[in-house]
């Protein structure tokens, strides 16, 4: 959806566009294309799911019965945002989200943030600039004072530039917020928070972390693999996704979408296996590829926390974790981190 003209050019919209994801005008996909699908054991990087059918088809995962994590981070942040907002403390605060998608749950903490103080900057990162758009359109209108500086971006990108953003004084509030955090390996996400919290924010700044938890497998494999297909359409889209992008001929019946818990590690596996021994081509690539009967491509892992080890998370990363809350099933938790002043400044 194209943003009205007058938000483009609104004193209170930027958008930064540090990627091209969705046009790949720097090749980045192609070359993560050709990179995955001619290994051995093939994979696709998980932030192509989100072109904007994709980034539509997640916004419609989080509607689904079986998967709890939203309702019940939701939950969590109807209940508890002002709390959150004042165990922050200080004088005005500039918020900024990672992975913010269509940014429905942060509307919760943007009201509680307005009530503490006139005004507000808002600064969404997302790897989909059509969200973005979408997202910074609808609070603008919902909240006269909030301003708006988005980076369309992944987050290595986003973490090299958004304090430019920031106004010197301002706390800073950083969410991240669903199960972003679990698409990371456990040593990434600590490196990522470490990076988060060296490369970004300041002693005292806070970072609100989601995180899911452990759980029976039932539960968890239902959540990534739910009834009506649409988790499934949303995996298979990045194979649609490279039949559009570069003239390739996967026939999406011929793939099924797999996810299942791996007990030991904590967490889910999702792939996308071929039903069938099968020759596909990418002709924009120049390359054929081809699959035997049953092969996997590893498209996602989402790794699920206990509590203790979300604790030792916050330590090694120079946070101390301030308050954990969890929905009223005990679910999913809301981590609230506090920069310690170990390392950066
Ligand atoms: N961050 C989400 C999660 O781990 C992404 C997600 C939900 C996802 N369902 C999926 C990714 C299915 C790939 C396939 O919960």
């Amino acid at each position: 959806m194209q943003p009205a003209a007058e938000d483009m050019h609104s004193p209170r919209l930027s958008i930064h566009r540090l990627s091209r994801t969705e046009t790949d005008a720097d090749g980045e996909f192609a070359s993560d294309v050709r990179r995955g699908l001619s290994a051995a054991r093939k994979h696709l990087p998980p932030k192509y799911f989100y072109d904007q059918l994709g980034s539509q088809l997640f916004d419609a995962i989080c509607l689904l019965p079986e998967y709890y994590l939203t309702r019940a981070e939701d939950e969590i942040l109807a209940r508890h945002a002002s709390e959150m907002v004042a165990a922050i403390g200080g004088e005005r605060i500039t918020l900024l989200e990672l992975g913010s998608g269509s940014a429905v749950k942060t509307r919760l903490i943007i009201e509680a943030l307005l009530k503490r103080q006139a005004d507000l900057l808002y600064i969404p990162v997302d790897i989909s600039a059509s969200a973005l758009e979408t997202s910074a359109r609808v609070l603008l209108q919902s909240f006269p004072t909030l301003r708006i500086a988005a980076y369309a971006s992944d987050y290595d990108g986003a973490l090299a530039r958004v304090r430019e953003s920031v106004e010197e004084g301002d706390r800073l509030l950083a969410l991240f917020l669903g199960s972003n955090i679990g698409n990371f390996e456990r040593d990434e996400a600590q490196r990522f928070l470490r990076d988060l919290r060296k490369r970004v924010l300041r002693a005292n700044d806070a970072l609100l972390l989601g995180a899911d938890l452990k759980k029976d497998a039932r539960a968890l494999e239902a959540a990534y693999d739910d009834a009506l297909g649409v988790t499934a359409a949303f995996n298979l889209n990045v194979l649609a996704r490279i039949n559009r992008e570069f003239d390739a001929d996967f026939d999406l019946r011929a793939f099924k979408h797999v996810a299942f818990y791996h007990e030991a590690q904590g967490r889910i596996e999702i792939y996308i296996e071929s039903r069938r021994a099968q020759l596909v081509q990418i002709r924009a690539l120049k390359m054929s590829v081809a699959f035997k009967e049953g092969e996997r491509t590893h498209t996602e892992n989402s790794h699920k926390y206990s509590v203790a080890e979300l604790s030792n998370i916050a330590s090694l990363a120079n946070f101390k974790c301030a308050h954990t809350w969890l929905d009223e099933a005990g679910r999913f938790s809301s981590n609230l981190f506090i920069a310690t002043d170990a390392e950066g400044s």
